[in-house]
């Protein structure tokens, strides 16, 4: 088991990663007697989640469960409001302790509901899916959509606890492991070396011999943890910069996202295409050396994700990615490579550039759909 301590100005956030964490709650020793939680809980959860409320209960909490369906529309306003409902008339107060147990959806909407409910409840965040365990889970951003927009209306609302139980992840799809392994990508490729290395040496045989070995995921989701803390230390809440490289691969990922209207690519995956643009466009610019932009695409390519569907107009997506929230004055704002373990902003990306990036990836094949 590993741990790790996010420390920021007004908060933070302990963080345990390993197996069989339900044990580890005694440890929280949080503030206040007796101790309400109100977990909400993804309800494919119902059997693998159990031990967490058994384990509260054993621990002398008093517990509330409600179980949600995980998707973007739990994302939203409308899904909040018979939540706020249920808090109301259980009569949660600034005492209780929201629980939040299930993906990124889940985590988002309920870090929300938390951090919005009589002005902000403790919360802690139990990441189910590889994705949510390796970036969503710890940071604090907390998110709905609109419907003319992802995640557009958000507060920072730091959990005082993570825990990132890696007994989760026997039940995920191999779809979603690898939707995972694309953050985790992107975590390599764009801060540090000797992760990618890793990542390119174990997954020559396929990318799921990399889950092979007892304690690739421990330290997987530990090396990406650490660099995220090291991140949102520098810049919690998302001005200076630093938190901005760990959106790599993300500008074209989210157009890919918004014009496949979200329900085509799992998050991971439209990043890995997003990352091959991005790997494109670095040596486009002349800032990556071929030679390592074709190794990164290499290891990107193994990574079995859906076909960029047919050829979308330039100018739609021109316009798209102008309105996208990391745009700045009307120009889009990328990520762009040095080398692998160097990621640099980059606002002066023309549109002839990105025009070419993406006729590139157009003509790429995609492994699977
Ligand atoms: N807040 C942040 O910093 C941040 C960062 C990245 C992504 N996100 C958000 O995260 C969301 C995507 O997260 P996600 O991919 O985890 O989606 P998700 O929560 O929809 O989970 C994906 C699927 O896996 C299922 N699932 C969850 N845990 C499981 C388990 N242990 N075993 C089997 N199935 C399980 C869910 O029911 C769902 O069907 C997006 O909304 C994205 O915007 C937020
Ligand atoms: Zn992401």
């Amino acid at each position: 088991m590993k741990k790790l301590q996010l420390n920021l100005q007004h908060s933070t956030s302990r963080v345990w990663i390993g197996h069989q964490l339900p044990d580890c709650l005694k440890q929280l020793q949080l503030p206040g007697r007796p101790l309400r939680a109100f977990l909400l809980v993804d309800g494919v959860l119902k059997q693998t989640a159990k031990a967490w409320w058994e384990k509260l209960e054993e621990l002398g909490w008093s517990v509330e469960i409600r179980f949600v369906r995980a998707s973007e529309s739990l994302k939203s306003l409308r899904s909040l409001e018979p939540l706020y409902s249920w808090l109301i008339r259980k009569g949660a107060d600034r005492h209780s302790v929201i629980f939040a147990i299930g993906g990124g959806t889940v985590g988002d909407a309920v870090g929300f509901l938390a951090g919005t409910y009589l002005r902000g409840l403790r919360w802690v965040s139990v990441p189910t899916t590889l994705l949510a365990q390796v970036d969503s889970g710890l940071g604090g951003k907390t998110a709905v959509n609109h419907h003319l927009g992802k995640n557009l209306i958000g507060i920072f609302h730091q959990p005082v606890a993570v825990f990132c139980d890696l007994d989760f992840l026997k039940t995920l799809s191999e779809r979603e492991l690898i939707s995972g392994l694309g953050e985790i990508a992107k975590y390599g490729i764009a801060l540090d070396r000797t992760l990618f290395r890793y990542l390119e040496k174990r997954s020559r045989k396929g990318v799921l011999e990399l889950f092979a070995h007892p304690r690739a995921m421990e330290y997987l989701v530990w090396s990406c943890l650490k660099l995220k803390k090291a991140a949102v230390e520098k810049d919690e809440l998302d001005q200076k910069g630093s938190r901005a490289l760990l959106n790599f691969g993300h500008t074209l990922g989210h157009l890919f996202e918004a014009e496949t209207g979200y329900g085509y690519f799992r998050h991971g995956e439209a990043v890995v295409w997003g990352m091959r643009g991005a790997v494109f466009l670095s040596m486009l610019r002349g800032r990556l050396q071929e030679e390592e932009g074709r190794e990164i695409d290499q290891f990107l390519s193994r990574l079995t994700v859906p076909k960029l569907p047919g050829k979308n107009a330039f100018s739609a997506r021109w316009r798209r990615l102008k309105l996208d929230k990391k745009s700045k004055d009307g120009v889009p704002r990328f990520v762009l490579l040095e080398k692998v373990g160097r990621a640099v902003s980059d606002q002066t990306v023309s549109q002839d550039e990105v025009r070419k990036t993406l006729n590139w990836l157009d003509r790429q094949k995609g492994g699977r759909g």
